[in-house]
């Protein structure tokens, strides 16, 4: 396990132009002050959608010279130059130690990753198959479980995105192995499972600011919760009729 964790904190270092929608984002406002500061190795960003978790997670990876596409520090394709302008204004303390490996990976456009992986011809590690030939969660968890070596920064936009309830286990295997292996993952993330992952810090993003919650308290976990309790009444409920009692 990582005593000094490659990323130590993520915050403005300059302000925003007033007219920026940057400026209103949840997520943007969490960097204000001391900003993020990370203490584990695990570190979940939840929220709303809209909230800013994208484009938060995005100017880390730009900072830490990720390709704003996805993908390892090797890939420099383009499809679209779409990412925000905040990695400029964003100011990221790293730990003494460097990593070496690493990855971001954006559910997003993680086909586009795919293919530059087929362009450059680099399938070993990938599994035998092109990425392409698997399906969505298949090829990610290929690249979790084949791909990601230890000893790296892994910086994930909704992992979750492709996988089943077991693929969402096997990934949170996968990073605990990689955490006992030194490595720091920040992971933006829906999934009430994955933030059930043991000592990660998991922070909150929303109009009232950031706040460190332990997973029984993120609003994901709690909506979940009561829908799989009591899905007839919950549904009932969001549609808006009675449940007749027998
Ligand atoms: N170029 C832009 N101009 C104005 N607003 C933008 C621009 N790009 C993104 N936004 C807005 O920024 C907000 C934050 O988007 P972002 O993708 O970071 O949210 P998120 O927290 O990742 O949401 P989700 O959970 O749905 O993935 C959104 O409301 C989006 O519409
Ligand atoms: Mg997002």
């Amino acid at each position: 396990m990582l005593r000094d964790l490659y990323i130590r904190s993520m915050a403005l270092m300059e302000r925003l132009p007033a007219d920026s929608y940057l400026s209103a984002l949840p997520a943007v406002r969490a960097l204000e002050g001391p900003g993020l500061v990370f203490h584990r190795p695990v570190t979940f960003l939840v929220g709303e959608n809209g909230a800013g978790k994208s484009t938060l997670i995005e100017a880390l990876a730009v900072s830490q010279r990720f390709n704003p596409e996805g993908g390892s520090r090797h890939f420099s394709f383009s499809t679209a130059a779409t990412h925000s302008e905040l990695h400029s204004y964003v100011k990221v303390v790293r730990g003494a130690a460097y990593p070496r490996d690493g990855y971001f990976l954006r559910a997003e456009s993680f086909y586009n990753v795919a293919t530059a992986i087929d362009d450059l011809g680099v399938e070993a590690g990938y599994g035998d198959q092109s990425l392409h030939r698997q399906s969505h969660g298949e090829s990610f968890l290929t690249l979790v479980e084949k791909r990601f070596k230890g000893r790296g920064l892994y910086i994930l936009d909704e992992p979750e995105a492709a996988l089943s309830p077991t693929g969402i286990i096997r990934l949170i295997r996968r990073i605990a192995e990689l955490v006992e292996r030194d490595s720091q993952f920040v992971i933006s993330t829906h999934s009430p499972m994955l933030l059930t992952f043991p000592d990660a810090e998991i922070y909150q993003l929303t109009e009232e600011g950031v706040a460190s919650v332990p997973f029984r308290e993120t609003s994901h976990y709690r909506t979940t919760l009561r829908f799989l309790q009591h899905p007839d009444q919950a549904i009932a409920d969001v549609l808006g009729y009675e449940i007749e009692d027998d």
